[in-house]
């Protein structure tokens, strides 16, 4: 037993140190496609902030300076605390009205978002004074700067999309006698996901939240970086060697926030934001709400005001890219808050927890797309949304991003080339319009035939829902009518409250199945004659709203044979309903004991373990992030007229709140002779729980008995207690359901005694994984079908705690929908146990 537990250690040991270096490598810097580092003006190169920008004058073939007229310029009296590369610029005197050309033009590798930075720091040589330089800038063709002159030292960044092979920028004085200069260009592929064109929330002007598409191909002008909360970044402390200042000076009320700083590295996760769209450094701190010497239930809001300066009261329109890592909770669910921007409601009541893989610190950023108005600045507030307990009152912001759309003014000498594509373009685009015409009118039709139209959602308060994993990269929501059905998984699924209404003769007593601590679960028939349940949550009542959403958010995106699928949901007139499928047989309990149904034979009772072993499996390793159901008992696993066996209810007992309750309250004793002691020790939930609860369901089918069954002698009041004194002492068999008695393989019986005890074992580590579960149950079942033992290792140490799954796992006989959830392999175990880990650390108290 030592030498298996350290050696146990060893492996895991080596697990943990490969972990350290994948995360290593991912950790590693960005490195662009294009990357071009100009020193202007000079002949030798120049570094800043350990960069080394090349000198102009040696160009390179990749990079031509195509410049009729342009005098490379030195500062005589260079300041002694002025970088180098400020020391020299390039003057372009040409380019005014005629022909002439003063242009860099940089051969691009990859298409996409590029970052272009001008360095400018002017000073006085020769017979230049570059204080009085004024010019305009074009990057492929945009005006990017216009009139633009300067006294001080200025870097101007600006995101440009660029699709052709080679960039242009050009440098133009306003008119035949000025001049316009440069001290250091800067030319860089961004990260792929930089600018997404979708989920960007649009807030009109009206104070509507719309979707805004087609931000990547907007040229955008950096106004503000600011780290709220922290400290000034400099381009060493940056992925994309950029600078972000604090945002102290533009806090309206200061004493309104308070800093939150952590040192924890952020949870980096996927579809939520990167090191490249913000360091590390962001999101490690933030301000929130300054609660000191305020009532408990006072509620006020955290503003910033940033002067955009929209000169002569013209409209600009805006990137708003705010930045948010819940540093400040001490668990999940615990901070909803609501986000304003110029006082418009930009994103109400938004939760960080559902938009993140149920983590706290995990980092993600809202794009919105904003116009500023007569006031010339950009108001941002966070403030506590209504559905925050006065308790937990709260509301935070890490970073924050302000982008410029520059206004796209065209070329003279692009016009030609424009006509062309714009005759082009209407005669593809006429004939895709005329082809999207038929095909819509086709569609409604047939649309029209089957179901009515959905209504547009009732703004109720909801925290908008979102897909699982998704969070920086699909956020659209609430409210929102042009939310498309397509590109949200989950929007497809709603269900018009009228249609449920019909569905279940208006919620009639007489169906109803079941209950919970959810609400009412009501049989029902939809239009189609589809069987479903429908699951009501108390109406009106916010309880359980973060369970609804994550069963939501978690089901549509599962599907899998073995786990009861969600048929839909609705959530209008402040309902809360989930629509699953109709299982006909019910929960597995119910034919188990005490309620006079048929007592199954052992084979059914085994199919039925394997199924929701396959389910459970598919939960723990088949998405990406790892499930842990949490309350796994034989009422949470239904059987369908076929008796085939599917996982329920996984969504409403996973999230925060409900587990602080699960250990203090006294409504936990349903589920109580199911939970797993370690969780009791450490409070921490793992994957092993499930195993654990798993192993007293096993017990239950085999003595058909409840878990906890308190009219029983003491001993015998805990089921699992109970069994594992039989198994240990080999005579299971003296407590087994009568109804079998004589009808199990002793080979059989014994394997399967041997499988819910390693289950039920005191460690979490010393448990089988699902995949062992799984597979030790296969091997139950072929010895009570007589068949031959299948492979070598069947015997001895299958499901041998520490052993990897073991690699030929049977696939579904069925050959549905789980397959992929079936293959065990060590990498996506891996890959669980560290996310299961990291669960650990951040839900543990
Ligand atoms: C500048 O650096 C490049 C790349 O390291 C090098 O090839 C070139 O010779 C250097 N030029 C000068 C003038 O030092
Ligand atoms: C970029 O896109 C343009 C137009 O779509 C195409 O002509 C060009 O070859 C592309 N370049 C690269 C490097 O993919
Ligand atoms: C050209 O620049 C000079 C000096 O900045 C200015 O006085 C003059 O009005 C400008 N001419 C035009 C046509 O913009
Ligand atoms: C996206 O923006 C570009 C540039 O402004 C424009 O040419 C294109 O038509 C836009 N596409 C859509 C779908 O709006
Ligand atoms: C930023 O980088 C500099 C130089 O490496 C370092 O001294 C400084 O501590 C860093 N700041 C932060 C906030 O990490
Ligand atoms: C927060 O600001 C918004 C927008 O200005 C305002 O509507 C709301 O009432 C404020 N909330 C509190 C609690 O002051």
């Amino acid at each position: 037993m030592e030498t298996q537990n350290s050696l146990h250690f060893l492996t895991s040991l080596s697990l943990t140190l490969l972990c350290c270096l994948l995360l290593h490598f991912s950790a590693a810097v960005f490195i662009p496609a294009d990357n071009y580092l100009l020193n202007c003006g000079s002949t030798t190169n120049a570094s800043l902030y350990n960069r080394l920008f090349l000198a102009d004058g040696s160009t390179t073939k990749s990079v031509s300076l195509s410049a009729d007229r342009s005098i490379a310029l030195k500062n005589p009296n260079p300041s002694q605390d002025s970088p180098a590369l400020y020391n020299t610029a390039r003057v372009f005197t040409g380019g005014g009205g005629g022909g002439d050309h003063s242009s860099y033009r940089f051969d691009i590798r990859r298409n996409g978002s590029h970052l272009v930075r001008f360095h400018f720091s002017p000073f006085v040589a020769e017979d230049f004074d570059l204080n009085f330089a004024k010019f305009s800038v074009l990057v492929g063709g945009f005006l990017v700067l216009g009139d633009f002159s300067t006294q001080v030292v200025v870097v101007k960044e600006f995101v440009v999309k660029v699709e052709v092979d080679v960039l242009e920028i050009m440098f133009r004085p306003v008119n035949g006698s000025g001049f316009g200069f440069v001290n250091a260009i800067e030319v860089f592929s961004a990260p792929s996901d930089f600018i997404l064109d979708d989920g960007a929330r649009f807030i009109t002007t009206s104070g509507a939240v719309e979707e805004y598409t087609n931000l990547s191909s907007q040229v955008l002008e950096t106004i503000y970086r600011i780290n709220v909360g922290g400290l000034k970044l400099t381009p060493f402390n940056d992925t994309l060697w950029r600078t972000w200042i604090p945002d102290e000076d533009f806090l309206d009320f200061k004493s309104a926030a308070k800093r939150a700083v952590t040192t924890h590295t952020p949870n980096y996760q996927k579809g939520g934001s990167t090191r490249e769209i913000a360091p590390d450094n962001v999101y490690m701190t933030a301000q929130e709400m300054n609660r000191e010497n305020v009532n408990i239930d006072a509620r006020f809001n955290i503003t910033w005001d940033f002067p955009v300066g929209s000169g002569g009261g013209a409209r600009a329109r805006h990137l708003v890219r705010l930045h948010f890592c819940d540093i400040v909770s001490s668990s999940l669910n615990q901070l909803y808050f609501n986000v304003y921007i110029n006082d418009y409601s930009a994103y109400k009541n938004l939760d960080l927890s559902t938009m993140t893989i149920h983590m706290l610190s995990a980092p993600l950023y809202i794009d919105f797309v904003a116009d500023s108005d007569d006031s010339g600045v950009m108001r941002i507030s966070v403030g506590p949304s209504d559905l925050s307990s006065a308790m937990k009152m709260n509301a935070i912001l890490n970073g924050v991003e302000i982008m410029k759309m520059v206004h796209v003014t065209g070329l003279e000498t692009d016009k030609k080339k424009k006509h062309i594509w714009i005759l082009v373009g209407s005669i593809v685009g006429g004939f895709i319009i005329l082809c999207l015409a038929v095909l819509a009118v086709l569609l409604s039709l047939k649309c029209k035939k089957k179901k009515p139209k959905p209504r547009p959602s009732e703004s109720v308060g909801w925290t908008p829902l979102r897909v699982f994993g998704g969070s920086s990269r699909s956020r659209m929501s609430e409210g929102t009518v042009s939310a498309s059905p397509g590109t949200n998984g989950y929007h497809s699924l709603k269900i018009p409250f009228a249609d449920l209404q019909l569905a279940t003769n208006s919620f009639d007593k007489n169906l109803i199945i079941g209950s919970g601590g959810f609400g009412m679960v009501f049989k029902g028939v939809l239009r189609d004659n589809t069987k479903i349940a429908v699951k009501r949550g108390v109406p009106g009542s916010r309880q359980g709203l973060p369970e609804f959403q994550t069963e939501i958010t978690v089901l549509s995106k599962i599907r899998h044979r073995h786990l009861v699928s969600l048929v839909g949901y609705c959530e209008e007139q402040s309902e809360m309903i989930l629509v699953y499928e109709y299982m006909e047989k019910g929960p597995l309990k119910k034919h188990l004991y005490g309620s006079g149904c048929m007592p199954l034979s052992w084979k059914q009772r085994l199919e039925i373990c394997i199924g929701a072993a396959r389910g459970l499996h598919y939960l723990h390793t088949g998405s990406a992030q790892g499930i842990i159901h949490r309350d796994i008992k034989s009422t949470n696993i239904l059987l369908d007229e076929n008796y085939v066996a599917k996982v329920a209810d996984f969504g409403l007992s996973r999230s925060g709140p409900c587990l602080d309750e699960t250990h203090v309250s006294t409504g936990v004793k349903g589920s109580f002779g199911y939970l797993d002691p370690e969780y009791f020790r450490r409070q921490q939930l793992t994957d092993k729980s499930d195993v654990y609860s798993f192993g007293v369901v096993l017990f239950e089918v085999l003595c058909a008995r409840p878990a906890v069954d308190p009219l029983l002698a003491r001993e015998q009041v805990n089921l699992a207690e109970w069994a594992m004194q039989w198994q240990k002492k080999g005579m299971l068999e003296q407590i087994i359901d009568p109804h079998l008695l004589g009808r199990i393989k002793p080979a059989s019986l014994k394997k399967f005694g041997e499988t819910a005890e390693k289950c039920l074992a005191e460690y979490g580590v010393d448990r089988p994984t699902m995949g062992d579960v799984l597979w030790n149950l296969e091997s139950t079942l072929q010895l009570q079908e007589s068949g031959p033992p299948r492979t070598p290792h069947e015997d001895g140490n299958a499901g041998a705690p520490g052993l990897p799954t073991p690699r030929n796992a049977p696939q579904d006989p069925s050959g549905s929908g789980g397959v992929e959830g079936d293959v065990g392999d060590g990498s996506s175990d891996l890959r669980t146990s560290q996310v299961f880990s990291q669960l650990i650390t951040n839900e543990g108290r």
